[in-house]
């Protein structure tokens, strides 16, 4: 054990947390636990990361933020992000296959023996088999859950259309529309030895229902939205639910009584949650880019996750305008300083008078790397009053326009300011 590490955890979260997992440089949107209880996490930073021992190990190959994560028996894990793709990752052979083909960003995955089902905001399913995908339309809206039944036989899919519907997986064909729910419909969490389907709706429901007929179980709705996680114990006695408002509850699935409720963090959504192999610790996660740890029996004496110093969550009026609009509209993807974590983005230190690309160790995408622009107050400004999507066609920086000359001055100002480092940039050439 390392008693040091416990101990640090226990000062942050109260006497309840029993671990942190701390190293991403953004929010965490997804996390499973595989059987053995390794755990892996889907980060805004664009990385997944894969922890033994609460030390991490990065996976990089998505270019952009991370949704989900599941692993898919003992050698493989899935992951599906903001890049369109979904990505299995063989872990012993350290290498990826990359599954291409959706037109919006993948949030959802299952699998079942040798087929992947994918859920994309593009309105589709995909079912990837040997590199091959078959392509499941129906649903009117983004996609955000899938779940494999029947041994692979069947697929049930939630959308933003308020629906669950049931395919046929053999066929590629939708059987029927279990759930009507007029809401959408972002997570599904299925237990069919037990004989129930919970769903999280982004008003706030989170019902149970019966797989079979769509018949109403149970409604744990508590009056938050939206319903951003669902997690259940692998022996499926009990669920969590995590929502928008920070709080996450816990139910008993026998007879549905609510065990424990609790605001988790101050501020900010749940965006995932994850139960232990033997059910008696729930990982969560939100805004401060850890992954806390509580275990189960202590949930109720649990106090708030720390949501962090976070700079986006400052009161505006202590800031500069410049610093403002780097707080809103970089600082989740960029440190200006370089030890501040993991970032989507390369760190800014000593950016002006560097060549763009010019950080060692950061992957760039080719257009920026190629790019030989020098930053200086003229290129950054340029780079925000066009777009990045403009200014370096082919560039991983998202689209981003900032419209009012005024606040580019005062961000470039702030940046010339804050970026600037003792040590002259290094070497760009290589
Ligand atoms: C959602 C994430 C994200 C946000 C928000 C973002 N960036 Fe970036 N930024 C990136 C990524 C990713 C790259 C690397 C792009 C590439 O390789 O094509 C990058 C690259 C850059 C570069 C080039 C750095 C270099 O080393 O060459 C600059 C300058 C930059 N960003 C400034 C900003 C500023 C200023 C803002 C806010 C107005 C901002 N970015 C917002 C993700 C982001």
């Amino acid at each position: 054990m390392r008693p040091l590490g416990i101990a640090l955890a226990a000062a942050l979260c109260g006497p309840a947390a029993a671990e942190t997992l701390t190293g991403h440089g953004g929010p965490v949107m997804g996390i499973d636990v595989d059987a053995g209880g390794q755990v892996a996490t889907a980060s805004f930073d664009n990385s997944v990361g894969l922890w033994q021992e609460g030390e991490p190990h990065w996976l990089e190959a998505h270019e952009a933020a991370v949704n989900v994560v599941r692993f898919a028996g003992d050698d493989t894990l899935l992951s599906g992000a903001d890049d369109f793709d979904v990505i299995r990752w063989n872990l012993p052979e350290g290498t990826v296959e990359r599954l291409s083909g959706h037109q919006g960003k993948v949030m959802g995955l299952s699998a079942a023996g040798d087929i992947i089902a994918s859920a994309s905001w593009d309105g589709t399913v995909r079912l990837w088999s040997g590199g091959k995908a078959r392509v499941l339309t129906g649903h009117d809206g983004p996609v955000n859950d899938v779940t494999f039944a029947e041994g692979g036989a069947r697929l049930l899919s939630a959308s933003a259309d308020g629906t669950v519907r049931v395919w046929d997986v053999a066929e590629g064909t939708e059987i029927r529309t279990l759930v009507n729910h007029g809401f959408g419909i972002n997570e599904i969490v299925l237990d069919e030895a037990a004989g129930w389907l919970a769903y999280g709706a982004v008003d706030g429901a989170t019902r149970i229902v019966s797989p079979e007929t769509g018949e109403e179980i149970a409604d744990l709705s508590a009056g938050r939205r939206p319903i951003l996680a669902l997690a259940a114990t692998p022996d499926g006695e009990a669920l969590a639910v995590g929502d928008g408002e920070g709080f996450i509850l816990v139910a008993g699935t026998a007879d549905w009584s609510v065990a424990h409720d609790f605001r988790a963090t101050q501020h900010g959504p749940i965006w995932a949650l994850a139960f232990a192999p033997d059910g008696g610790t729930l990982y969560a996660a939100g805004l401060d880019k850890a992954v806390h740890t509580w275990p189960l029996a202590a949930l109720g004496e649990a106090e708030a996750m720390p949501t962090g110093n976070e700079s986006f969550l400052r009161a505006p009026e202590t800031m500069s305008n410049g610093e403002r609009q780097f707080q809103r509209k970089c600082s989740i993807c960029h440190t200006l300083t370089g030890d501040g974590g993991r970032r989507a983005g390369p760190p800014l230190a000593g950016l002006f008078g560097r060549e763009a690309g010019g950080v060692p160790g950061y992957r760039y995408s080719d257009a920026l790397e190629d790019s030989r622009l020098l930053w200086t107050a003229e290129t950054i400004d340029a780079l925000f009053d066009v777009g990045p999507d403009h200014y370096l066609p082919g560039t991983k920086m998202p689209m981003q326009r900032i419209a009012r000359p005024e606040d580019r001055a005062d961000l470039v100002d702030f940046l010339a300011r804050a970026t600037a480092t003792d040590t002259p940039p290094k070497e760009t050439d290589e």
